[in-house]
């Protein structure tokens, strides 16, 4: 096969780059490990920017986003026993949509079937070869054990947060930033009807916890866990204790609690790698950088990168060659730096670590107050929350 663009991996980033290129008329084969239903069915994220929404539908992917996800106008800070309303809409115009993003992997993937894309699942043995040539090659084993050669003129990583792409640069080219993080989230699915209108945020002196949904009768919470934490040390009701306990105050708000569906512990770090260009090849999504999960904008950053290298890889295509494609880390790289900022701040700002000293304590409920209890703090949540209009550089 010959296609111009190869793409490694069928997640998000990667289905949305072949949505965006095939609308243009340019052919992709995206190969991916892993099977459509393992993807289907990994729960990740739930929030999507308003644009990023928006997106969906005026491209041609689906329109379902609007009509069965949520729109939220806001959420709730709790701290301090008290809860907080960030109110989206009346402090920055925007709104977010709560639509898990493997409604988003689905929608994709039927789009690319709709319209004749080629996305080959459950495939094996990626090599990627050739890439500081004009002729990149991606090798593989099918499902049915045959092996294909995808021969293309550029090739995406878009392999995710595990990403081997990404170690093709060559190690004395590349550089690699990252922050650890000492403790883990412990997420569940719960059948049991929304405890909340929106999500809920919550600081206290046992930890972070959020409280998400999914539909009337699912919902989605995570709370702060040890890093090591073993997801069989946790009963039904020892889980149902430590949320409780993380959202309790002088309001008397409660959890509606149910029967636990799925439990996981989810481990996270801050990362990125520069350049997230090397020959033929480009990296996108969490192959090229990677957000704690607090303020969910691993998703929303993913297609922002896929957006802007839709863009430079059709000029490059279109006649540019190579030099198009010198813009994408620049135009990318602003906002991921914003999101890596605003991720790891989120994340420190709700969240206890094992070192923390009585100071560190008081100091972030200080930090909370002036998040919540000033209107520039406020506006500055909500912002950072909401999402950046994609190449603005306000
Ligand atoms: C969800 C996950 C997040 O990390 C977040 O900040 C908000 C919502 C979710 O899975 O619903």
């Amino acid at each position: 096969t010959s296609v111009p663009v190869a793409v490694v991996g069928a997640g998000p980033a990667g289905l949305m780059l072949a949505h965006l290129l095939g609308r243009a008329g340019v052919d992709t084969v995206v190969v991916d490990t892993r099977t459509r239903q393992e993807i289907a069915t990994t729960h990740r994220a739930g929030i999507l920017e308003a644009d990023v929404a928006r997106d969906l539908v005026e491209t041609g992917v689906s329109d379902r986003v609007v009509r069965e996800g949520r729109e939220h106008e806001g959420i709730e800070l709790r701290f301090g026993g008290r809860p907080h309303r960030i109110d989206f809409k009346e402090l920055v115009g925007a709104s977010t949509w709560l639509y898990p993003q493997t409604d988003v992997f689905t929608d994709l993937a039927d789009a690319r079937e709709r319209d004749g894309g080629t996305v080959l699942f459950g495939i094996e043995d990626t090599e990627v070869l050739d890439i500081t040539t004009d002729a990149p090659r991606v090798r593989c084993t099918l499902s049915d054990g045959s092996r294909r050669e995808i021969r293309a003129r550029y090739v995406v990583g878009a392999d995710g947060s595990r990403s081997t792409c990404r170690d093709l640069v060559p190690e004395d080219r590349r550089v690699r930033y990252g922050k650890e993080y000492p403790f883990a989230w412990f997420g569940i699915m719960a059948e049991a009807p929304a405890s909340a209108p929106e999500l809920v945020y919550a600081h206290s002196e046992h930890g972070f916890a959020l409280i998400s949904q999914r539909t009337d009768t699912v919902q989605r919470m995570y709370f702060q866990c040890a890093a090591d934490e073993l997801v069989d040390a946790w009963s039904d009701d020892r889980i149902w204790e430590t949320l409780q306990a993380r959202v309790a105050g002088q309001d008397g708000f409660r959890l509606t609690e149910g029967p636990v569906l799925e439990k996981t512990v989810l481990r996270f770090r801050s990362f990125v790698q520069e350049p997230m260009r090397w020959g033929s090849l480009t990296l996108a999504g969490d192959a090229a950088h990677t957000v704690p999960p607090t303020g969910a904008r691993g998703l929303n950053l993913a297609l922002h990168d896929v957006k802007v290298l839709a863009d430079v890889l059709l000029r490059a295509l279109g006649g540019e060659g190579d030099t198009a494609l010198d813009d994408y880390q620049p135009r990318a790289l602003q906002r991921i730096w914003r999101a890596q900022n605003f991720s790891s701040w989120m994340t420190r700002l709700l969240h206890t670590a094992p070192g923390d000293t009585s100071f560190d304590l008081r100091r972030r409920l200080g930090e909370l107050d002036n998040v919540a209890g000033t209107r520039a703090g406020r506006r500055y949540l909500a912002e950072q929350y909401t999402g950046w209009p994609t190449g603005t550089r306000a």
